[in-house]
């Protein structure tokens, strides 16, 4: 049977650190689902599709084998959309302790609304422990440069010249 693993997240936007588990992930299961969330509750600065585009685009960049990942976007109950696209693994990146609380809380009740489903963590490498999407969305609207903690599609989304990011 595939072994499919499914990534949530809002990636608003994707950053290094997430294409890391992602790339980590495609090694350890036959197909990683990359599930962004439009998750309106979070106030994304970046649009939904735009969100979803810089994934696909960042994902092209990297070269992973063929087959080994898929973008999607989803509304809805996490657990829901893991299920329809037969996942049996929820995936979730941890960085420091402070990722744990949050994180423990959101496994548990995945856990709870469906049981079938694991949640499965990969530590974030040391080099990504610190980077996080809200720090680059502030270094990038105040002008500065992010290229080292986001995928190189992102850099450019946030290129002035190229698109300026809507509120
Ligand atoms: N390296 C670097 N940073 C990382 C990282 C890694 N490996 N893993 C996570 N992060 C950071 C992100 O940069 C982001 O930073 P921010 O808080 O500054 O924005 C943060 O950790 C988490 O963002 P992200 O990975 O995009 O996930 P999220 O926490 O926004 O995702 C959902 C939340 C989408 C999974 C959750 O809201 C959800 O499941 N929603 C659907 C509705 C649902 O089912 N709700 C019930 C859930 S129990």
């Amino acid at each position: 049977m595939k072994r499919i693993a499914f990534y949530p997240g809002t990636f608003d936007p994707l950053t290094s650190g997430h294409l890391d588990i992602i790339t980590r992930a495609a090694g350890l299961f036959d197909e990683v689902i990359i599930g962004v969330a439009q998750n309106p509750s979070k106030a994304p600065l970046i649009q939904f599709k735009d969100r979803v585009l810089l994934v696909e685009q960042s994902l092209a960049q990297a070269a992973l084998p063929a087959g080994a990942v898929r973008v999607m976007g989803f509304d809805g109950l996490t657990v829901d959309v893991a299920k329809q696209h037969g996942a049996s693994v929820l995936l979730r990146g941890v960085r420091a302790l402070s990722d744990f609380e949050y994180e423990f809380m959101m496994a548990q009740m995945n856990k709870t609304l469906c049981r079938e489903l694991e949640t499965v963590f990969l530590m974030a490498a040391l080099e990504h422990q610190f980077v996080s999407s809200s720090l680059v969305k502030q270094v990038a609207q105040l002008g500065g440069d992010v290229s080292a903690y986001v995928p190189p599609a992102v850099a450019s989304y946030f290129k002035p010249e190229l698109i300026s990011p809507k509120p």
